[in-house]
């Protein structure tokens, strides 16, 4: 393989960049050309490449965002779009793609291979740590922190105004960021979407955290919570307990900005060389993850259809933890 490609797609998350950087350097330390692509499939259509150099990616480990910018493309979706996009590769000599994303970038990675056979080795970016095959996702850290700096920032007023809070932390579809920023923050309940809630379960703790004595709480819910958002229960909440001072807030895409946590330069940089170095072992159609701080490789489809296990234990926990 003489030339390779590295492009970011979907969400952006903090430590894409250290990826970035690690597969550009990577792949020049084994001899190997790189260029990036700009905004993902997009710009894989459009034909949007830029070279890369060492020195392209110098000073970036410690910003946020993606220096490749990021996009959801339509247009990939659609049978034309990749023919049009596998073109533009051909066209200039790539021959082998690192793609960082989640879900949905894997799952457009996994159809283009198996159309174009244009080898793919995946990253796992995203801050909602829902992909099967790594413990962590690049990201995932440094959401959890920005939104436990937002907890402990709440938990102030809420303490000063003797008020409930219910708080709505990212996760499309899982729980992770929540269970994490709830543990951390000491929050008096967790709802996810991996546990079935209800109405009664948030008035249950709320009269006990009352009948001990508690005079505010935080109750922490994934966006992905099938009883809805965090709006709703606290309405209902508040139909229930019309004494109750009642706040929400929806902490939203602050989560996914700002410098990675070392946590997350140091994975971006592991999986970024192991992208590379996968690719020129003629791996394909896998994502690289580190599971018990060691490199694996999973193919695609699992890392997109099968379900990353969710510790129940840790909900119990919050709740053993709150009393
Ligand atoms: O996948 C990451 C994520 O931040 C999810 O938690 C969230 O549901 C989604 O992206 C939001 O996407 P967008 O930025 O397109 O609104």
């Amino acid at each position: 393989m003489k030339k390779v490609a590295v492009f970011t797609s979907g969400g952006d998350s903090p430590g894409m960049n250290a990826g970035i950087r690690a597969a550009v350097r990577g792949a020049i330390y084994y001899g190997v050309e790189i260029v990036g692509i700009v905004r993902g499939y997009k710009g894989m259509i459009d034909g949007d490449f830029i070279p890369l150099e060492s020195r392209s990616v110098s000073n970036i480990i410690q910003l946020g965002g993606t220096i490749l910018k990021s996009a959801r493309s339509e247009e990939f979706r659609t049978a034309v779009g990749r023919k049009k996009a596998a073109e533009q590769l051909k066209a200039n000599g790539i021959e082998g793609l690192v793609a960082i994303g989640g879900n949905g970038t894997f799952t457009g990675a996994e159809i283009f291979y198996r159309e174009f056979g244009i080898p793919t080795i995946g990253m796992p970016g995203t801050i909602d740590n829902d992909l099967y095959g790594t413990d962590y996702t690049i990201g995932f850290d440094t959401a959890v922190n920005t939104a436990l700096d937002a907890v402990d920032k709440i938990r102030d007023t809420a303490d000063s105004h003797d008020r409930v809070f219910f708080i709505e932390v990212m996760g499309r579809d899982s729980g992770y960021i929540a269970i994490q920023t709830g543990i951390g923050g000491g929050a008096e309940m967790v709802m996810v979407p991996e546990n079935p809630d209800s109405i009664e379960s948030v008035i249950e703790t709320l009269h006990t955290d009352r009948s001990r004595s508690k005079t505010s709480a935080i109750i922490i819910v994934a966006e992905g919570e099938e009883l809805g958002n965090a709006h709703y229960i606290s309405v209902k909440a508040k139909e229930k307990l019309p004494h109750m001072d009642i706040r929400v807030t929806t902490l939203g895409h602050v989560q996914r900005g700002g410098g990675p946590t070392a946590a997350d330069r140091i994975l971006g940089s592991r999986l970024g060389l192991g992208a590379v170095e996968a690719l020129l072992e003629g791996k394909t159609n896998m994502m690289v993850g580190i599971v018990n701080d060691q490199l694996t490789y999973t193919p695609f489809h699992d890392a997109i259809n099968k379900k990353k296990p969710f510790n129940k234990d840790l909900i119990k926990m919050v709740n053993i933890l709150s009393i």
